[in-house]
């Protein structure tokens, strides 16, 4: 019901009185003030004015299960969807779930995470209130070896819903940092759980900054959010649809399409690619020119000598972004 009473708001900037609304959804208007007293705790920004009714000012702050399974196009990513106020990590939390026997497609999604992890060990910053952070339970029949590809595919289900959502012209830094203008918005981080031959299960675990004003003096060259690059507060709950919507497409993509060329897209907004990187191997430095992504999803990176190494995860720095 509070949905409903969302979406007449939502359909004009003007008051809309107690009683249109109990009368167009058949309840009492004291229940009607019920639900927008529940709106305005879970953070709705709702005007009431005695004899005028009530305006919607902002929703962009609502984030929650419900907000988020509304209107959710998927058929399977999400169909299962925990929200928490706040967990230790999402990605720990879908691996307690998978090892209780969680479906594929599973998502728990996080307002706050109090021991976000990133790639290398780093410590991944999810205060509450101004990211979307979640993680995404997949139990694909392939072999461990095609879990580097399926992040790759989800990154760029990323890269695509804000694209989308915000017009923003996002870009891939290989393997899977999603970056606006050169400074990461995205991170990717995926764990999996599986025997010598056969995934049981992989958790991809993903980090955006939306609504984040303002990043510390010392990451603030190579950090941004979608606040910051469109100017406007975004809509937590309808972005994340949007991502979902996204991901599954192409990671059905990467599954189902045995004509797929989903590797192909991955390369066209990879921004890494025909840069100069440089990497480490047993100890020694390595500097080259990034030419392809392999089928295995490794950089393929031509040496000075004009042979090829196909790079690995790992770190690869990249000449002109961060
Ligand atoms: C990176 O770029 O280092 C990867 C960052 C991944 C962060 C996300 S937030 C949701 C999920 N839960 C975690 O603890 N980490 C991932």
């Amino acid at each position: 019901m509070k949905e409903k009473i969302l979406n007449i708001l939502k359909q004009t900037d003007d008051y809309v009185s107690g009683e249109e609304i109990s009368q167009s959804l058949g309840i009492t208007r004291s229940a009607v003030w019920k639900h927008i007293k529940a709106l305005k705790e879970m953070g709705c920004n709702i005007d009431s004015v005695t004899n005028k009714g009530y305006r919607l000012v902002d929703s962009s702050a609502v984030f929650n299960a419900n907000a988020i399974k509304d209107g959710l196009k998927t058929h399977c990513i999400g169909k299962e969807l925990v929200y928490l106020k706040t967990v230790d990590s999402t990605n720990d939390e879908v691996k307690r779930r998978a090892a209780a026997g969680a479906a594929h497609g599973l998502v728990v999604v996080s307002d706050e995470q109090t021991v976000g992890k990133g790639r290398l060990g780093r410590v991944w910053k999810s205060p509450k209130g101004s990211g979307v952070w979640f993680s995404i339970l997949v139990r694909p029949d392939t072999a461990p070896n095609e879990v580097a590809v399926i992040t790759l595919v989800a990154g760029l289900g990323v890269c695509n819903a804000i694209r989308s959502f915000t017009g923003c012209n996002a870009m891939i830094k290989w393997p899977n940092d999603i970056i606006i203008n050169n400074k990461k918005v995205c991170g990717i981080l995926t764990e999996m759980n599986a025997e010598a031959d056969r995934i049981n299960y992989a958790v991809i675990g993903i980090g955006i900054n939306v609504n984040t004003d303002s990043f510390p003096k010392e990451i603030s060259h190579k950090a941004t959010s979608l606040k910051l690059e469109t100017d406007s507060q975004i809509m937590r709950a309808d972005f994340l649809k949007e991502v979902l919507y996204q991901t599954e497409k192409c990671l059905d993509d990467y599954f189902l399409n045995v004509n797929s060329t989903i590797l192909k897209e991955y390369s066209a907004k990879c921004a890494t690619l025909g840069r100069q990187v440089s990497f480490e191997r047993n100890g020694s430095s390595y500097t080259g020119v990034a030419k392809s992504i392999s089928k295995k999803g490794e950089l393929v990176v031509e040496l000075p000598d004009l042979s090829n190494a196909a790079v690995g995860s790992g770190e690869v720095t990249v000449q002109g972004i961060y």
